[in-house]
């Protein structure tokens, strides 16, 4: 094993952090060639610096000014140079301190520093190659975003173990509860302890559901007894839709601010980014966050070297103007205003379509899943049929929607403004009629 490998699992030996870390995670490390050298340079070198692989002139990145010239307000530096491979060390602070704001229940916790990934994919992608291997299992509930299956099952050939993500009008407290504890009977870490993953996304994609207050404190309470019992557990929130709570009675911060520090035994990893707070989806630009009862300083660092060395390997490092850009935006004072107004758009869209849907009837055995955040919500489909009622709505009236296994049709109504939002539902309700 590479010696700085070794240090690094010597920092962090004893946590469940380093019991968790899949084969992969254990060989991890920041490398000191380039990067590091580079590093060093810019600190050191005060006469010429010739250390990366970019060309400069008059002390600015070399540039085009046909690309320049489409944007205003950033230096040839915020856009054209590399940014550091765990990304800007300046929005890599706003964002953690954005994150303490957004989520109170943070103070007084500790945890590692937002990294920044290119995207949330690359976030989540990273984290299955640290701590997933052939066979392992993960957690999640059965309406989940798609792409969880390329990533742990494609990519790492883990096993995706669903649970029901409702009972009732709510979450399925025990389904996640049971659905653990199986996977803990069997799950085993490198020091042969029981051992469990979750993933928990809220606002949920596909449904739009997010936990009330109560549910919340009863997943978090459930979570840290299963770690108390011993379980080493992984959870990881995909906090990809962070923000838009529509309900007065929704949780409104992220679990993770729960279950950061909460237990020795329990890692939770936040997975969060501009993508779709920010609306900036083609930026590419996410952040990913440890939170782990017990653990020092030092073993934060060891993890940011890891999943530093894990960018590198994948993607080096991530958009440097789409980090700059973030930057500006969040030290500008008009930012939070206009991102409130963002969030009062969707809203409005949110109360027309539950308002819509309280006014219809829908045909026997189809309904409107539970939904409060987000930018979607479902209809369940009982005896199946998701599929036609999508073609249908597709080639007959030229709308798109997305139908999931055949039994649920997801509407993003956050794709729709809000002057054509009744006649959308009106659509879909006289498509489901036509086929019932
Ligand atoms: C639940 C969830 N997580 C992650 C992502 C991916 O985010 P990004 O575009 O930043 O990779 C999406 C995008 O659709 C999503 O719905």
């Amino acid at each position: 094993m590479n010696p700085l490998a070794r240090e690094l699992n010597e920092t962090l030996s004893g946590s469940v952090m380093h019991e968790l870390l899949s084969p992969y995670g254990r060989r991890f490390y920041f490398p000191k060639g380039i990067i590091t050298q580079a590093a060093e340079a810019k600190e050191h070198a005060h006469r010429f610096d010739a250390t990366v692989g970019l060309a400069v002139k008059n002390r600015e990145p070399l540039h085009l000014q046909e690309i320049a010239s489409h944007f205003s307000g950033l230096s040839a530096g915020e856009l054209f140079s590399y940014a550091p491979t765990p990304g800007d060390p300046k929005l890599r602070n706003r964002w953690g301190d954005e994150m303490l704001r957004k989520n109170p229940s943070l103070k007084g916790r500790t945890t590692s520093l937002p990294l920044v990934v290119p995207g949330l994919t690359a976030g989540i992608s990273i984290l299955s190659d640290l701590f997933f291997d052939v066979g392992d299992e993960l957690i999640v509930p059965d309406m989940f975003w798609g792409n969880y299956r390329l990533i742990f099952e494609g990519r790492k050939q883990a096993a995706l173990k669903r649970f029901p993500f409702f009972y009732g009008d709510g979450f399925n407290l025990n389904g996640m509860e049971q659905a653990l504890r199986e996977s803990a009977a069997t799950g085993r870490t490198s020091e042969n302890n029981p051992k469990a993953a979750l993933v928990l996304n809220f606002p949920n994609n596909p449904t739009g559901y997010s936990p009330t207050e109560q549910e919340a404190a009863e997943i978090c309470r459930r979570l840290v007894a299963l770690a108390e019992e011993g379980v080493r557990l992984l959870v990881i929130c995909d906090d990809a839709y962070f923000g838009l709570f529509y309900e007065e009675n929704t949780y409104t911060q992220s679990l993770f601010a729960e279950l950061a520090n909460a237990h020795p035994n329990l890692l939770v990893v936040k997975v969060d980014g501009a993508t779709k707070e920010d609306f900036v989806w083609g930026f590419r630009l996410g952040f990913v966050t440890f939170g782990c009862g017990g653990a020092s300083a030092a073993q934060y660092q060891a993890m940011e070297k890891k999943l530093g060395g894990a960018v590198r390997a994948a993607v080096s490092n991530s958009s440097r103007p789409a980090q700059s850009l973030l930057l500006k935006a969040l030290e500008t004072p008009g930012y939070e205003q206009e991102k409130q107004a963002a969030f009062e758009l969707l809203r409005e869209r949110y109360r027309a379509v539950r308002r819509i849907l309280e006014e219809r009837t829908l045909p026997e055995g189809i309904r409107a899943l539970p939904f409060n955040s987000g930018y979607f919500m479902a209809f369940e489909l009982d005896g199946g049929g998701a599929e036609n009622l999508r073609r249908k709505l597709l080639h007959e009236r030229g709308i798109g929607t997305i139908s999931i296994e055949d039994r649920y049709l997801r509407v993003a109504f956050s794709g729709v403004d809000l002057e054509h939002i009744e006649e959308l539902y009106s659509e879909i309700v006289a498509a489901m009629e036509e086929l019932a």
